[in-house]
């Protein structure tokens, strides 16, 4: 290997660590475009079996969604579904929650049964609340059932899904998929309008169903293609759109702004054609790796700067609710807790919970092609609030840490606050003794209760301008 002799130095001088300046001016309104930000666009989805679990069962839970509720006045929403609702069916006998046997404690259900308790159990939670019933096995009556249970139990119910990733319906000849000889998008199309006027009609309820609800990277089997196919008495029950999403990659890929910005990017089309129609476009079911997650990637820290920036971006691109899913107890990467530890994703999403709390308004100075982004958060009157600063390059915890100075102009006062979301490296791991902080502060293992002392870093303003000093692998949240 030959090296210049730039190269040559860097070699001898590790300790130089390489620092770049960008500038960007905060402006004084939101400008016209800006996304409306939903009150609590950061979810939580859980899988159907496992939910009574995580709110019986898993401390950690109740305090967990607290926390972000104390941060925006509004507990998370939240989603009950996947895989599991179809292959679940309501059993009006049973005073169980869920019913199943699996060789293994760790093994998803084959089958499952559950009783009226489970939506009453759902009904207790404080935010909303969106439940996915089965279609795959074809018992549209026992849906119906289910559907009238829930509707009857939970004030707190905004919209039922009628079958999960039905593209993979006809892999494994699910009776839906098997009655109707083919499936195609449009197969299913027609399948879903169907269900959506019957169990709409049998709860005498318009607007109460999440359609599409697929995986496959749209346009294909996505709202857009869906909507085509609806007349005006299938869209009257259509309370909004969802697709699924997992990105998967390495932690440094993952984690990446430039990558982030253009997965996110196959949704425009979508929000676009869902918006117009009035309705809402949401991330049903996502994470960062599917299958449960990868588990030398989803539970870092990088996937925690994933899932900050991920559901950021989601939400400037008008996607209204980013549902993180959370699956098996006890064998789960990418949860943010279970029984006994963090998960370090948890961290992001805080962080971004607490960057749009309160928001109404916000727009992106960077424009997503580069590693680093600059959110501008606005209140209701369209003002700045916060900026939210992220330097996605990848610190492995060896040698040493590049940063990145953000100027920020057009702000006033003499100085503003903000705390800083770090870690030792973007490999780190609460289950492994390094836990990331924000503001300093973390999160007990199996409470969830936040620990440590609130720690804010004052910056001078000077000529209305200030320098942020964000390091490799950070994230920084300045309060304006
Ligand atoms: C709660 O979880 C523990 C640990 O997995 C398990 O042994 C116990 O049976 C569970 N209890 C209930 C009521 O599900
Ligand atoms: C609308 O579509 C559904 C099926 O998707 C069909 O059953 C119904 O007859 C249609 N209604 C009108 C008014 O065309």
């Amino acid at each position: 290997m030959i090296l210049s002799s730039k190269q040559f130095l860097w070699f001898l001088c590790p300790a130089l660590a390489h620092t770049a300046t960008i500038s960007y001016t905060v402006p004084a309104s939101a400008p016209n475009g800006a996304a409306e930000l939903d009150p609590a666009p950061v979810g939580v989805s859980f899988e159907f079996f496992a939910f009574p679990s995580y709110f019986t069962n898993v401390t950690a839970t109740n305090q967990c969604l607290k926390n972000f509720q104390t941060l925006t006045g509004k507990w998370p929403p939240i989603r009950i579904g996947g895989t599991t609702q179809d292959r679940a069916t309501y059993d009006a006998s049973t005073s169980a929650y869920v019913v199943y046997n699996v060789a293994n404690p760790t093994d998803a259900p084959a089958s499952l049964t559950f009783g009226s308790s489970f939506m009453k159990l759902a009904a207790t939670y404080s935010g909303s609340v969106v439940v996915g019933l089965n279609r795959a096995l074809d018992n549209l009556q026992n849906t119906i059932a289910a559907a009238k249970v829930a509707k009857s139990n939970m004030n707190n119910l905004i919209a039922i899904e009628l079958g999960n990733e039905p593209e993979y319906y006809s892999r494994t000849n699910l009776p839906v998929a098997a009655h109707a000889g083919s499936w195609t998008p449009a197969d299913d199309a027609k399948s879903q309008n169907n269900w959506a006027i019957q169990v709409g009609q049998a709860l005498d309820t318009k607007l109460i169903i999440q359609a599409g609800n697929s995986n496959d990277s749209p346009p294909k089997w996505g709202a857009e293609e869906l909507i085509a196919t609806q007349n005006a008495t299938v869209k009257s029950y259509i309370h909004n759109y969802a697709h699924h999403n997992y990105p998967g990659g390495t932690v440094a890929s993952l984690m990446s702004h430039s990558g982030i910005s253009n997965n996110l990017k196959m949704f425009n089309a979508e929000v676009a054609a869902t918006t117009k129609k009035g309705k809402e476009y949401v991330l049903g079911e996502t994470n960062s790796v599917s299958g449960g997650g990868a588990a030398n990637v989803s539970p870092t820290y990088g996937a925690a700067l994933w899932t900050m920036d991920y559901v950021l971006r989601a939400s400037l691109t008008n996607i209204k609710r980013t549902y993180f899913h959370h699956g098996t107890v006890g064998l789960c990467y990418y949860c943010w807790w279970g029984r006994y530890s963090m998960g370090a994703p948890y961290f992001g999403a805080y962080t971004a919970t607490a960057a749009m709390a309160g928001g109404s308004y916000m727009s992106a100075l960077d424009t997503g092609s580069t590693a680093y982004a600059v959110y501008i958060i606005y209140d209701s009157a369209r003002k700045p609030l916060r900026a939210l600063l992220y330097n996605s390059d990848y610190y492995s915890g060896s040698g040493s840490r590049s940063s990145q100075n953000f100027v920020l102009g057009g702000l006033s006062g003499a100085t503003v606050k903000a705390k800083r979301l770090t870690a030792a490296s973007a490999t780190s791991r609460v289950d492994q003794g390094s836990s990331p902080t924000f503001g300093g502060q973390t999160f007990a293992d199996a409470s969830c209760n936040i620990g440590g002392k609130e720690t804010f870093e004052d910056k001078s303003v000077a000529s209305g301008s200030a320098t942020f000093t964000v390091a490799a692998s950070e994230a920084l949240l300045v309060y304006f």
